[in-house]
């Protein structure tokens, strides 16, 4: 049985034999993603079983941003602070492997659960992704993102819907 665990990206895992069919991904995985970690550019957690702790199944990165008050839409601007920008987390990548189709759910749903985590600590409004296609758009349109009309390929998410999740 699958014993699955999302945990921070570390030196026993190996980042080579990761792929989500996006070549850009697998690289920045197995070549960057150490380095952001290091210089605090990005976390990384990764998606594995616990019977094959090595192997990473799918992964995803946590890092802090911003989105100007002005490329919101009111119905969300009404609900916020007026200040010109507004903190949100980014979750810049999120992949899994496409040996294990069906886990972005719990990839997504582990994310937006750690974001939730954070901001009770460190404040943000929003959850934001990078929504790279029209594929990945229509799955993260599942969990309830929004497209940000003004920042293409931008969705977002209000930390308080999160919370309700
Ligand atoms: C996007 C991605 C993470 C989705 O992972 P997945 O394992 O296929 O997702 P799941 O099967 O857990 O799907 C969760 C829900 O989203 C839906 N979904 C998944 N991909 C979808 C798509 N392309 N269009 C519409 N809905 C989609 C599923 O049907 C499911 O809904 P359901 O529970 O109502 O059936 C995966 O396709 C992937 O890694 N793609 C390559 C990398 C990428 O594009 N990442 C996003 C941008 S960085």
């Amino acid at each position: 049985m699958k014993d699955f665990v999302c945990e921070p990206l570390g030196n026993h895992h190996d980042r080579t034999q990761f792929d989500c069919g996006v070549l850009v991904l697998n690289d920045y995985l197995a070549k960057y993603a150490k380095q952001d970690v290091k210089r605090k550019a990005s976390a990384v957690f990764v998606l594995v079983d616990r019977s094959d702790p090595k192997r990473i199944i799918g992964f995803y990165t946590l890092c802090a941003t911003s989105v100007a008050l002005s490329e919101l839409p009111e119905e969300v601007t009404k609900k916020l602070p007026r200040y010109p920008e507004i903190p949100a987390i980014l979750v810049g990548r999120l992949a899994r492997d496409v040996n294990h189709p069906g886990v972005g759910e719990l990839l997504l749903s582990d994310a937006i659960a750690r974001c939730v985590r954070v901001a009770s600590e460190i404040a943000a409004s929003l959850i934001v992704v990078d929504s790279k296609g029209e594929a990945a758009a229509r799955f993260y349109a599942k969990f309830g993102f929004i497209s940000l009309p003004k920042l293409a390929d931008r969705m977002f998410l209000p930390m308080q819907t999160a919370e309700s999740l």
